[in-house]
C-alpha cells in the first residue's frame, strides 16, 4: 500500500491499464521506438554524462589530457596511501608469495582462480571485504547467451556493438559472444540451475536493445546463484587457492623491468601493509558505483569504489571510455530505505511499462539503457514536469508491474520475480497489484583498464577481467552482458595469466611508479587532500569531517572515513 499522497497517482496507472494491456497483447510495440536522431537528441540533452561539469581532462598519467568523468579524474589525481621509501621493498621479505595474485573476490576473480587451479597453478585471492561481496552478487535479471535456435553469436555481436554505439572493441565483443554458450554449459556443470521451459530448453527473454530473446536467468537472483556456485568451487581447491579477506590491494608492485610483480595489501583489521610477490597479477576489482557520480544513488555493493582503476593507472596502464557511466533506468525511488536498489530490466523484458504521473507511456520500454534512462530523466525534468515527487524530495515515474500478470497469466510475477516481490513486501507493497516508483540509478562502469582478448594490459604480467576492464561494452553496455563479461573474461584471465606465470622471472621489486606519481602531481601543481584508492565510500558529512580533522590536529588523515571526495576548487565549481 502506498501512502495517500501517492495512491492518487496509482489510480492513474489503473485507469490507463486496460488500453495499454490491449495494445501489449497485440505484440506490437507499445510505444514507438526512437529513431537514431531521437536517441542522440535525448542523450545529449538529458543523459548525466552530458551534464555541465560531468567530465574534465585528467592532468596526470597515461591518459593525460583526455576527458574523464570528473569524480574519476579526481581519484586519478589523488595521493597514494604509500610512502615508497618507508616500505623499503628491496630489503623486505614478501609477506605472501604466489604464482597468481587475484585482486577481487567477485565472479571474475573466482573464475580466474578456478581456471588456474584446473591447470595446477597456485593463486591467492586478496579481497577488500569477504569473498562474494561484489557486484556479481547484486545482479538480478539474467545473462545474455545465444542459446536459442533462432539466435546466433553473430546476432548477439551486432546487438552488443549497436548498444555500445559501435565504439566497442570488436575483438573483445567477438570472444564475449562466441564464448557465451559454453559459459552457460560450464556454469550448469558447476551447479547453476537455469530457468527452463517445460520441454527442457533454456527459458530466454528480451532485454533492452536485443533483437532476439537471449536472456537466460535464475528467477531474479542470477547473481546470488552464480556467486554461490563459484565460491563453492573456489573452496573445493584449498590446496591451490588461498583467500585473504579484508585485505584490499592499494598499490601494484612492479619489478625493475616494469613487469607487474604483485601488490601492496592493506589489512583493514591490523592497518598493516603487506607485500605480495606474484608472477602474474589479475585485477578483478569491479566497478565504481559507490563514487555516487553526479550525486546519483547506486545499485552497487558497498565496496565498489574503483580501486583497480587507480592502481593500474598509477602503474602506467591506459584506461578506456572513462568519460562514460551507466545509469540503470529502473532504480527504486520509494520507499526511501531502498533508494537506488536495482529493479531488474527483466521486468520490462516481461512487459512492465514505464509511465508518467498521468499513467501514460512516454518511451518504448526496451530502448538501450542509456536512452531509456535519459528519457526517464527528461520526463521528470523541469521541461516536462511529469514525474511523481516523494515527500523526501525524490522524483520518479511508475513501472507498471501488475500488467505482467495480465499478459502472462496470474502467478507469473511471483514465479519469475520472487526476490523483487519479497523486497517490496517488506514495505507493504505488493508488486503484483501495485506499480513501483523508479528513477535511474548509477549502475555500471562502462569503461575501464584497456585489455586485449587475452586480458593482457600494456604492463607485462598484469591482467584485468570483468567490470574493471574497458572496451568490450563501448560507451553503453546492454543488459546481461556484464554477467557474461565476468564469466568469459574471468576464465580467460585465469588461463592466460597461468600461461604467463609458468615462465615469468621477476626482477627486483620497485614502487618507483608511486614516487613518480607524487612528482607528477607536484609538477602539475595539483593541490589535493584526496587519497586513493578510496577503499570504502565515505558517507561522513563535510562538517563532521572537518571536526574530525581538527581533533587530529590537521594531520593528513589516512583513514578513508576522513577523506573528502572533492578538492576545494571542485567543490566551488561543481554545479
Ligand atoms: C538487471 O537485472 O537489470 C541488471 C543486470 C545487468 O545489469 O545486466
Amino acid at each position: 500500500m502506498y501512502p495517500d499522497y501517492l495512491a492518487g497517482y496509482v489510480k492513474q496507472v489503473e485507469r490507463t491499464r486496460p488500453k495499454r494491456l490491449e495494445l501489449a497483447l497485440t505484440g506490437e510495440p507499445v510505444f514507438p521506438p526512437m529513431t537514431a536522431a531521437e536517441r542522440e537528441d535525448v542523450l545529449t540533452k538529458y543523459h548525466p554524462d552530458y551534464s555541465k561539469g560531468a567530465k574534465r581532462p585528467v592532468r596526470v598519467g597515461p591518459n593525460k589530457g583526455e576527458e574523464m568523468t570528473t569524480e574519476v579524474a579526481v581519484l586519478m589525481e589523488a595521493h597514494s596511501m604509500i610512502r615508497p621509501k618507508l616500505l623499503e621493498l628491496g630489503l623486505r621479505e614478501p609477506d605472501y608469495e604466489t604464482d597468481l595474485l587475484i585482486i577481487g573476490g567477485g565472479g571474475a576473480g573466482c573464475w580466474a582462480a578456478i581456471t588456474a587451479a584446473r591447470q595446477g597453478v597456485k593463486s591467492l585471492i586478496a579481497t577488500k571485504l569477504r569473498i562474494g561481496d561484489a557486484n556479481t552478487m547484486m545482479s538480478e535479471g539474467g545473462m545474455q547467451a545465444a542459446v536459442s535456435r533462432t539466435d546466433s553469436p553473430t546476432r548477439h555481436y551486432l546487438d552488443a556493438m549497436g548498444g555500445g554505439h559501435f565504439e566497442n572493441d570488436p575483438a573483445l565483443v567477438r570472444v564475449l559472444t562466441e564464448d557465451a554458450p559454453e559459459v552457460v554449459r560450464e556454469l550448469e556443470n558447476l551447479g547453476v540451475i537455469w530457468d527452463k521451459e517445460p520441454d527442457g530448453s533454456m527459458q530466454v527473454l528480451h532485454g533492452g536493445g536485443t533483437s532476439r530473446k537471449r536472456m537466460v536467468s535464475c528467477r531474479d537472483y542470477i547473481g546470488a546463484v552464480i556467486m554461490r556456485t563459484l565460491m563453492d568451487e573456489v573452496r573445493n581447491h584449498p590446496d591451490l587457492i588461498s583467500i585473504r579477506e579484508f585485505e584490499p590491494a592499494v598499490e601494484l608492485i612492479l619489478d625493475e623491468n616494469g613487469h607487474c610483480a604483485g601488490a601492496v595489501l592493506y589489512s583493514l583489521d591490523t592497518e598493516q601493509f603487506l607485500i605480495v610477490r606474484a608472477k602474474a597479477t589479475i585485477i578483478a576489482t569491479g566497478g565504481f558505483g559507490r563514487l555516487h557520480i553526479r550525486g546519483f544513488a547506486t545499485t552497487n555493493h558497498y565496496g565498489a569504489t574503483g580501486d583497480g582503476l587507480v592502481m593500474a593507472y598509477r602503474a602506467g596502464a591506459k584506461l578506456k571510455f572513462m568519460d562514460s557511466v551507466q545509469y540503470h533506468p529502473t532504480g527504486a525511488v520509494f520507499p526511501e530505505q531502498i533508494a537506488g536498489f536495482l529493479i531488474t530490466e527483466k521486468i520490462r523484458g516481461a512487459g512492465g511499462q514505464p509511465l508518467n504521473r498521468f499513467g501514460e507511456l512516454f518511451v518504448f520500454p526496451r530502448e538501450p539503457r542509456d536512452v531509456e534512462s535519459a528519457a526517464i530523466i527528461r520526463e521528470c525534468s523541469h521541461d516536462r514536469n511529469n514525474g511523481i515527487d516523494t515527500y523526501v524530495g525524490r522524483t520518479g515515474v511508475w513501472l507498471d508491474s501488475p500488467i505482467i500478470d495480465m499478459i502472462h497469466g496470474e502467478g507469473y510475477i511471483r514465479r519469475q520475480f520472487p526476490g523483487m516481490c519479497r523486497q517490496f513486501s517488506r514495505f507493504g507493497i505488493d508488486i503484483t497489484k501495485e506499480p513501483m516508483l523508479i528513477y535511474p540509478s548509477l549502475h555500471y562502469q562502462n569503461g575501464g583498464i584497456a585489455i586485449n582478448e587475452r586480458c593482457e594490459t600494456s604492463i607485462p604480467g598484469l591482467y584485468v577481467a570483468g567490470e574493471a576492464s574497458g572496451g568490450v561494452h563501448g560507451r553503453n553496455r546492454l543488459m546481461g552482458n556484464s554477467v557474461l563479461d565476468y564469466n568469459v573474461f574471468g576464465r580467460r584471465a585465469g588461463h592466460y595469466a597461468t600461461e604467463y606465470a609458468r615462465t615469468a622471472k621477476l626482477g627486483r621489486l620497485s614502487l618507483e611508479h608511486i614516487a613518480e606519481h607524487a612528482r607528477a602531481l607536484k609538477r602539475e601543481g595539483i593541490d589535493t587532500d584526496m587519497i586513493s584508492p578510496l577503499i570504502l565510500p565515505s558517507y561522513t558529512p563535510e562538517d563532521v569531517k572537518i571536526q574530525q580533522l581538527a581533533r587530529l590536529g590537521n594531520i593528513p588523515a589516512m583513514h578513508s572515513m576522513l577523506r573528502s571526495r572533492f578538492t576545494p576548487e571542485e567543490r566551488r565549481t561543481r554545479p
